[in-house]
């Protein structure tokens, strides 16, 4: 990304990260030891590196909100005793944007909705924002999982 974009996409975090209950999704450990605002915001700027890199021309504030903000369930899912966070989750990070963001656009609850798609396939992406987390989310989830999978082997081997 060039100089201009990264500074752009560094203002529209700031807007956010003290916001709501952005913080706190520090607290919560997504992939091994990535937490769940970290791989929020991974998400949030490989998808604004695939718009400026693709030329799809989003609306860049409502890609980059609807990104922080589309794992904002606020629990820890490896402690979750009620239903089954991967479909679930969505609706409880929608719930909790729409109660602390009242100000959130169509574009931004459909990308939290439907970035499980097509695990979640009822909801799916209706905006090229949409489209763009949902595929920006997969390529972090794998890359987070597999770098998990490294650490743990790494550990295994530190201890022989
Ligand atoms: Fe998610
Ligand atoms: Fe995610």
């Amino acid at each position: 990304m060039k100089g201009s974009d990264e500074k752009r996409f560094a203002s529209l975090v700031d807007d956010l990260k003290s916001k709501g209950h952005i913080a706190e999704m520090k607290n919560y450990k997504q992939h091994g030891r990535v937490s769940t605002y970290d791989h929020c915001y991974s998400v949030a700027k490989l998808a604004y590196g695939m718009d400026k890199f693709l030329h799809t021309k989003s609306s860049e504030k409502e890609l980059v909100r609807g990104a922080m903000l589309h794992d904002y369930y606020l629990y820890d899912w490896h402690l979750h005793d009620g239903p089954l966070h991967g479909p679930y989750h969505p609706k409880a990070a929608l719930f909790n944007a729409l109660r602390d963001f009242m100000d959130l656009t169509d574009r931004e609850k459909n990308i939290i909705a439907s970035h499980m798609w097509p695990l979640a396939p009822s909801r799916f992406p209706k905006y090229k924002e949409a489209v763009i987390v949902c595929i920006a989310d997969k390529i972090v989830s794998i890359k987070e999982t597999l770098f998990m999978r490294k650490g743990m082997k790494d550990d295994e081997d530190k201890k022989k």
